[in-house]
């Protein structure tokens, strides 16, 4: 076991340089079952999420070779398995992309009900829902999601709600489909729109990925290719908030700056400078932070994902700021942490009321999930004293080098075996 041990009250300043997308991804690299050919992936991010779901990839029978540690080539040519049983799924929740992929591949998938971070009920409905329209029989068994047809017939589907997993399911199994699937209400994520351009690259023939319409024109088979991963939006954003925090300044290297819209405008309102260059952006504060209401909500809305970094921010700002998660149902597991590092918060539902204190003070405290856990760290960053962040598990699922990247932006964090 390992803890980051993280002495506060260091300005962060210089360049960090951001990762691939972890929720891109972990698509992707499933969607390669679709591929009959190599698929060559750069900029994967080396993070545990993507051990894990290569793990599952070879289990398949995929043959995955890594080039160096950012760039990898898959071939799922000789893969005729489409089972994945609970051992294999339960480490994370992105392995429910196996079900499309699996049925896109075999028109037939038996996968167990995954695992993942908990943010209270996470239901898999709108997937189902997916499936079924294309003609797909689907039944759950023993915590086994079985699903199979004949033939994946093209329709069209309207989601109930607007779902990064169900939109990305539904394509995958419909890329092959006969004639033309379209996904209405889809979700609008840059991750979505990285797995489109994916699969386009091999073959594919998906439009309006980033619309709320997106049409899958089923195409006869995928070949190989290269791709390279955007770069991960919320990875961007934790710094962005990281740099803020400290007060600060520091260029973040490799974003796509339109992705960062709704993160740049309420530091903005915070008081915090950004500018904004053509694959970077520069945060910056001199001032005091101000108070700001935060509502979550999918993209192009303020990204969940992003709700304890900011949470951390607005702890310190002045006045009363009101956070209100708008995707899911229970995301404030982190907040009895925060209090402890003298945070002055109330929740209620999915609502925070956030009184800014002067200072935080370091305290012993855990991940209690993987943003949850960058927002431990970017607390201890600022915090007067020692932090201590146990259960580095969560953040090792999502952050590349997170406290590398940090300690050449001139943060005291080392990480230490107990
Ligand atoms: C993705 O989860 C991300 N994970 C999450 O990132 C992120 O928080 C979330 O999208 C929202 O942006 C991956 O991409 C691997 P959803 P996902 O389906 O796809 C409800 C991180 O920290 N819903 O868009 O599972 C659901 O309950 C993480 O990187 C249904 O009701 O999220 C939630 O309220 C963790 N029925 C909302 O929709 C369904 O069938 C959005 O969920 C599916 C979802």
């Amino acid at each position: 076991m390992e803890k980051l041990v993280i002495t506060g009250g260091n300005k962060l300043k210089g360049e960090v340089t951001v990762s691939g997308a972890k929720n891109a991804v972990v698509a992707i690299i499933p969607a390669a079952l679709l591929v009959e050919g190599v698929c060559r992936i750069e900029n994967v991010p080396d993070i545990n999420d993507v051990t894990v779901i290569v793990d599952m990839l070879k289990q398949l029978g995929s043959a995955v070779n890594y080039i160096n540690n950012n760039t990898i080539e898959i071939d799922c040519s000789v893969v005729n398995s489409y089972t994945a049983p609970y051992e294999m799924v339960k480490k994370m929740r992105a392995s429910y992309y196996l079900l499309g992929a699996l049925l896109g591949r075999f028109n037939k998938a038996e996968v167990a009900f995954p695992g993942g971070c908990d943010f209270g009920v996470r239901p898999i409905d709108q997937h189902i829902k997916g499936f079924e329209a294309l003609g797909v029989k689907v039944e759950m068994e023993h915590g086994v999601i079985h699903a199979c047809t004949d033939k994946i017939a093209a329709a069209q589907i309207y989601m109930d709600v607007v779902s990064v997993g169900a939109t990305i399911n539904v394509m995958l199994a419909a890329v092959k489909a006969d004639g033309i699937t379209i996904i209405e209400n889809a979700a609008k994520e840059p991750h979505i729109v990285d797995v489109a351009n994916f699969l386009n690259a091999m073959g594919a023939n998906i439009r309006g990925a980033g619309t709320d319409v997106i049409k899958v024109k089923g195409v006869d088979k995928l070949t190989g290719g290269t791709y390279s991963i955007i770069p991960d939006q919320i990875e961007a954003g934790t710094f962005m908030i990281a740099a803020a925090a400290s007060g600060g300044d520091v260029v973040v290297k490799n974003v796509i700056p339109k992705h960062l819209e709704s993160i740049t405008a309420k530091l903005i309102e915070m008081n915090v400078n950004v500018d904004e260059y053509d694959d970077a952006v520069r945060v910056w504060r001199t001032d005091k932070l101000l108070k700001a209401n935060v509502k979550t909500l999918p993209y192009p809305g303020f990204p969940t994902d992003l709700q304890p970094p900011v949470a951390v921010l607005l702890a310190m700002a002045e006045g009363t700021s009101i956070v209100t998660e708008g995707v899911w149902d229970s995301r404030f597991q982190y907040i009895d942490e925060l209090k402890r590092m003298g945070a002055n918060i109330k929740v209620e539902g999915r609502v925070a009321v956030i009184e800014g204190v002067a200072k935080l003070s370091g305290a012993p405290v855990k991940a209690t999930d993987l943003r949850a856990g960058a927002a431990m760290v970017i607390a201890g960053i600022v915090a007067d004293g020692i932090t201590e962040v146990h259960d580095l598990k969560h953040i090792d699922r999502g952050y590349e080098n997170f406290e590398a990247k940090l300690l050449s932006l001139g943060a005291d964090i080392k990480r230490i075996k107990i």
